[in-house]
């Protein structure tokens, strides 16, 4: 709340200061908006009413016009009153990806594509959906990319060095006219400086400036650098988190928020009946891109069952994880790692069992399973837990921040066994 009131406070002192009319939030040039109220979206006659939408939905401008807006709503394409929309609140995030991310229409793996980002792109948040999508703004176009791939850009604090000011542009570029020109003494946010020029923000103004115009506030000025942010430590090793025995309607949901903020891939060993059950849970570990493997329906130990009961286990799964998410389970690990030849044999996925067991289901204790991986872990580590105790997914951010410190990249198993 505080950090709010003294960017708006900052904000109103630079207005009233130096730029008293030509002064435009940035989010008003936004093509994303806000309903402040339930409003009509109309068919192409603005009479006709498509559907009601409700308060705090996201809208997408298609078109502007003098009081009609040609609009996106999650997908139906319709007329809104420009006053039923407010300008989007959105935040700064960094694209951090090996690949270029695809942008999608909608928030759904398979929705259509629109164009790619490329990592190391700066991107204007402005919703994250349930099953792990953001909405995101760049200068190109407006869609939905997996929320794991957008880090909290490391920022600093810097000054506007030079007499005449700093002036600010929407591209990295002498050819684009200038947003505005920010005086000398300002106080900015540096999030990246790449080719001479600084991507900064300074009150709800963002944009690039010529990095020499800044200056340090201190001799050594402090990084500000989130908790998470381990960009610095260069991937040299690789573990495989697993987690067994789920879906769990919330236990798992936090699991993926951890794994997300550290950009760490995993590999859910799930039983069939719990796939059944939270399908939708399901659904959300895969679409974030992590790895589904089959952990039998009942959690049963296969060798004390018949060869013919083993089969109906693992075909029983394999059904249930394929109708929730759409696509087959790549590994398959047997409970309490007991299996034999005749097993084995039930089944083309591979076995997969674990080198670093945590124990978390037997102490149930968060400080722990940090120590037992501390001692344990080395590169190659498949690393065994559970995403059915809640001491697990409170002791996970240690866990990640611990190993990402110590280099380690987080990978599905079958990236590790190849
Ligand atoms: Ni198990």
């Amino acid at each position: 709340m505080l950090k709010k009131a003294t960017r708006l406070l900052l904000l109103s002192f630079t207005f009233v200061l130096f730029f008293p009319l030509q002064q435009t939030f940035a989010n008003n040039d936004s093509k994303v908006k806000v309903l402040h109220n339930e409003a009509n979206l109309y068919n192409e006659d603005y009479s006709t009413v498509q559907q009601s939408v409700v308060k705090n939905t996201f809208i997408v401008i298609l078109e502007k016009q003098q009081q009609w807006s040609k609009v996106d709503v999650n997908g139906a394409i319709g007329y809104m009153k420009n006053t039923a929309m407010s300008p989007a609140n959105s935040e700064i995030r960094l694209v951090v990806s090996s690949s270029s991310p695809i942008v999608r229409a909608l928030p759904e793996k398979y929705a259509q594509q629109i164009g790619h980002v490329q990592s190391g792109a700066v991107v204007q948040v402005y919703n994250q959906t349930t099953n792990g999508f953001s909405l995101i703004e760049t200068k190109d176009f407006t869609g939905y990319v997996y929320t794991s791939i957008l880090k909290v850009p490391a920022s600093k604090k810097m000054l506007v060095g030079d007499s005449k000011g700093a002036a600010v542009r929407n591209s990295a570029s002498m050819q684009v006219p200038i947003q505005m020109t920010l005086v000398q003494h300002t106080e900015v946010s540096v999030f990246e400086t790449k080719d001479g020029w600084s991507y900064i923000q300074s009150g709800l103004i963002q944009g690039y400036v010529i990095a020499n115009k800044l200056k340090d506030i201190t001799p050594m000025p402090k990084l500000n650098l989130p908790k998470y942010n381990t960009g610095l430590v260069s991937k040299t090793k690789r573990v495989a988190l697993t987690f067994d025995d789920g879906p769990h309607p919330t236990v798992t949901q936090q699991i993926l928020k951890s794994l997300s903020k550290y950009n760490a891939k995993a590999t859910f060993f799930v039983t069939g009946r719990n796939s059944s059950r939270y399908p939708a849970v399901l659904k959300e570990i895969s679409v974030a891109g992590h790895e589904i493997g089959n952990h039998t329906y009942d959690h049963v130990k296969l060798t004390a069952i018949s060869v013919k009961a083993a089969k109906q286990q693992i075909d029983a799964t394999n059904k249930a994880i394929e109708s929730a998410i759409g696509n087959k389970a790549t590994v398959f690990r047997p409970p309490y790692g007991a299996y034999n030849d005749l097993t084995r044999q039930q089944t083309t996925l591979p076995f997969v069992l674990w080198s670093v067991d945590t124990l978390d289901w037997k102490h149930r204790d968060a400080n722990k399973i940090l120590q037992i991986i501390t001692s344990n872990t080395k590169n190659g580590s498949i690393i065994l837990m559970h995403d059915i105790h809640q001491p697990t997914a409170n002791g996970l951010d240690a866990v990640l921040h611990y190993l990402s410190m110590q280099g380690y990249e987080f990978v599905t198993v079958s990236e590790i066994l190849q």
